[in-house]
């Protein structure tokens, strides 16, 4: 049996995509798709490659909690059920080829390109566009860009960017209230029927956390960095998480 709240089995009929930390799954419901998160982990776009132990139920327990919050406060999301530890029933989306990442403090690759010291807490969040496309690195990008490329239109950006400040002003005081400084996070948007919504993960592969007290970094960047103690550091976001 496969009865899920939706009164019918949703069952996964086609792969229609392999990512680096997920697979999509087409379903009986052309409107909806499941996001099957797996424990491989890629950074610096595939150079570095390799398996974090539990990641992929770590980070859809994280998503879905994450995704259930911003819905109740008003941000329309790509979530309509976790089904079980590693699967997320999602509206299907037309991804916007866009990743739009927000910046409270400094870190990553605003620190490589710009030169700000690691941790400088920024006096206003920083709202950054890339391209989403392996191929050419996710190249940094702006309006104009996505425009040009056909992935946007100007509006479609501005509601992306608003989207993000709005996220960003509901993330930043729940994590601080589990003790985690929300450094920085990535977010992928798509079109459902008309609509904008928030798709993808947000998830330790997706955020920079570091502990408020200790400071300790408790996301991928343990991974990227060869810092050790990976699954510890998801384990520990996953518990706080869900734990408050
Ligand atoms: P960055 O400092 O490397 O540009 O990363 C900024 C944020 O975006 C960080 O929280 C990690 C996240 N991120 C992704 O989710 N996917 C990516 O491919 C990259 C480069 C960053
Ligand atoms: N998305 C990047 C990759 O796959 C990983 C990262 O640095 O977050 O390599």
């Amino acid at each position: 049996m496969n009865i899920t709240k939706h009164m019918q089995p949703m069952n996964k009929t086609q792969l229609l995509h392999e990512g680096k930390a997920k697979k999509v799954w087409a379903t009986e419901d052309p409107d909806l798709i499941i996001q099957e998160f797996k424990d491989d982990a890629t950074a610096f776009n595939n150079k570095k490659r390799g398996s974090i132990a539990d990641k992929g139920v770590t980070n859809n327990a994280i998503s879905c909690r994450l995704f259930t919050m911003l819905g109740e406060n008003g941000i329309p999301t790509h979530l309509v059920d976790k089904l079980n530890d590693r699967d997320m029933l999602c509206k299907s989306l037309d991804i916007i080829k866009v990743e739009v990442v927000t910046r409270n403090i400094a870190a990553g690759s605003l620190v490589r390109r710009y030169g700000f010291a690691e941790g400088t807490v920024l006096e206003k969040p920083i709202i950054e566009l890339y391209l989403k496309n392996d191929d050419l690195d996710d190249p940094l990008m702006n309006e104009d860009h996505a425009v040009a490329l056909g992935i946007a239109t100007y509006e479609e950006v501005a509601v992306l960017k608003e989207l993000a400040a709005k996220i960003n002003a509901l993330l930043k005081p729940w994590f601080a209230e589990r003790k985690l400084r929300l450094v920085d996070f990535k977010l992928e948007f798509g079109r459902h029927k008309g609509q904008i919504l928030l798709g993808d993960e947000i998830s330790p592969d997706t955020c920079r956390f570091w502990d408020a007290e200790t400071g300790e970094k408790l996301d991928k960047d343990r991974f990227r960095l060869d810092l050790g103690g990976v699954e510890d550091a998801y384990s520990e976001v996953k518990k706080r998480v869900l734990e408050l």
